[in-house]
């Protein structure tokens, strides 16, 4: 041992004390060694972390702590050997894992006088990783059995239409499908722009690939390039340090669906078109680029053109995207198809629900002639709701939400649109339809409303039920 420098510390008797607290109070695990390897000094927490007491090493040599198993080797020794800082990792006799950096102090001949080793335990480090990587591996999985699941309970067939303009887009969405062109969806909110491009990648050879589609509403506009092209390591300040993937290579070899096109930001517009055009992405602060294999599906309810003529939409990006346009129009430009959606929608909820609601020949009369200005998102939710808030099962008139039967009301008063294009006769049986609809409801059976309307009972009954049959048959 090197007994000067002990003399010289020992008349300090208070710097000695103070000394002590210092390395006690580290949370690094230190070890003194002399040029020998012999240890002079460990802290609390060398013991903690070795599973060992002082007295058992302190005066004893660092060979000899190894020949006993103490740990797998000595990076002491290998520093005194080195003559130079060693970093290296350690493993103990009770299995831990500790990243050591032995650093050797020379005097003024330049000869080592000691060594000081600083323990790190990782043990708990590695397997913090472990859990992340088991993590992020689990994350993957449910996420692709996510989207799987999705597409999945999107079957073709609960994509339902009757009249002859969604057939056309059905037939036109499913021969798109085939090729690999870019489609543009365009159409008021809830027409069913996002439930028509899930269709197309089922219809496609992508449908094993994967189905991603970028909100460009809820990604705010400081974080949508990074999610969108993703970022190397190291990118940006709070950027992950492994680096991140974005949206568009995830979509990979699958279908991109770039839904709300028309929310996106000038700047990452431009970007958005060069990825158009040459299919490969740059990650933000990297320099390489990777080529991706996706179809493109675009979609706004926004009015594309007049945003490009007033310069907020690109133009050339909107040339690109406008490869195969589909319009869908408003239901109330559909009529058609009302009957056959009020049907899916009460099978489907009678079904979750596990109800067995039916519809009154006048509700459906009723519903037939509505707008549903929020279009068939509208549609289902109000099925929905009455299949729910219904006690009994026949529902009828009086059961309609009271927002809905005064927009009828007021729209019924304030125009005559739902009988254009009808025949005299076709006109005055709705009109009768929609008299005896509203008398029933107000006085709140037939029997009443035949009265009132000084018809038999039977005579609507019988109106009633050729309605019926007529809705059935559609
Ligand atoms: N033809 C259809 N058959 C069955 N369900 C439909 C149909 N069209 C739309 N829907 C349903 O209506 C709801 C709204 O449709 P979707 O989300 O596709 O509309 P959207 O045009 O994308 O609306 P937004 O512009 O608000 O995003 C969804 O629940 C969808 O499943
Ligand atoms: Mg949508």
């Amino acid at each position: 041992m090197n007994k000067k420098t002990f003399k010289g510390l020992d008349q300090f008797e208070n710097v000695k004390n103070w000394f002590d607290t210092i390395i006690d109070s580290s949370f690094d695990g230190l070890w003194i060694c002399d040029k020998d390897g012999n240890i002079i000094r460990i802290n609390k927490a060398a013991e903690t972390m070795n599973e060992l007491k002082s007295i058992e090493v302190v005066g004893r040599n660092m060979r000899e702590l190894v020949r006993e198993g103490f740990f797998d080797k000595s990076i002491t020794l290998e520093a005194i050997k080195k003559k130079t800082s060693v970093t290296m990792l350690q493993h103990t006799r009770t299995g831990k894992k500790i990243l050591v950096t032995s650093n050797p102090i020379f005097n003024e001949e330049g000869e080592i006088t000691f060594v000081v080793s600083n323990d790190r335990d990782i043990t708990e480090l590695d397997h913090l990783r472990s859990q992340l990587h088991e993590t992020q591996d689990l994350m993957k999985r449910y996420s692709a059995k996510l989207s799987e699941l999705e597409i999945k309970s999107e079957d073709p067939h609960s994509f339902v239409y009757h009249s002859k303009e969604m057939r056309q887009i059905y037939e036109m969405a499913v021969r798109v499908a085939k090729v690999d062109s870019t489609v543009l969806l365009l159409g008021e909110s809830g027409v069913g722009k996002s439930i028509l491009a899930h269709l197309i990648h089922q219809q496609s050879e992508r449908v094993k690939g994967p189905f991603i589609r970028v909100d460009c509403v809820g990604i705010p506009d400081s974080l949508i390039e990074s999610e969108l092209f993703g970022y190397v390591k190291g990118a940006f300040t709070g950027a992950r340090p492994e680096g991140k993937a974005g949206l568009f290579e995830l979509a990979n070899k699958g279908t991109l669906f770039l839904d709300e096109i028309g929310e996106i930001p000038l700047n990452i517009q431009s970007k958005l078109l060069r990825f158009l055009e040459k299919h490969e992405v740059n990650r933000v602060g990297g320099t390489g680029v990777k080529e991706i294999d996706v179809r493109i599906i675009a979609a706004t309810n926004m009015n594309i053109e007049e945003m490009v003529s007033t310069k907020r939409f690109r133009a050339d990006l909107y040339y690109r995207l406008n490869v195969v346009p589909i319009v869908i129009p408003p239901l109330s430009e559909r009529r058609d198809d009302i009957l056959s959606l009020l049907f899916y929608y009460l099978q489907k909820f009678n079904q979750k629900y596990q109800k067995e609601k039916t519809f009154s020949p006048a509700v459906i009369d009723l519903l037939c002639d509505f707008n549903f200005p929020g279009n068939v998102r509208e549609l289902s939710n109000l099925i929905e709701r009455m299949v729910v808030t219904t006690e009994k099962s026949y529902m009828e008139l009086s059961d309609l939400p009271q927002g809905i039967i005064n927009r009828i009301h007021q729209s019924d008063q304030n125009n005559y649109g739902i009988y254009e294009n009808l025949s005299l006769k076709e006109a005055s049986e709705k009109f009768e339809l929609i008299m005896i609809g509203r008398t029933i409801k107000n006085y709140g059976s037939q029997k009443k409303a035949s009265k009132i309307l000084r018809v038999d009972q039977a005579t609507i009954s019988r109106k009633l039920n050729k309605r019926q049959s007529q809705c059935k048959m559609q």
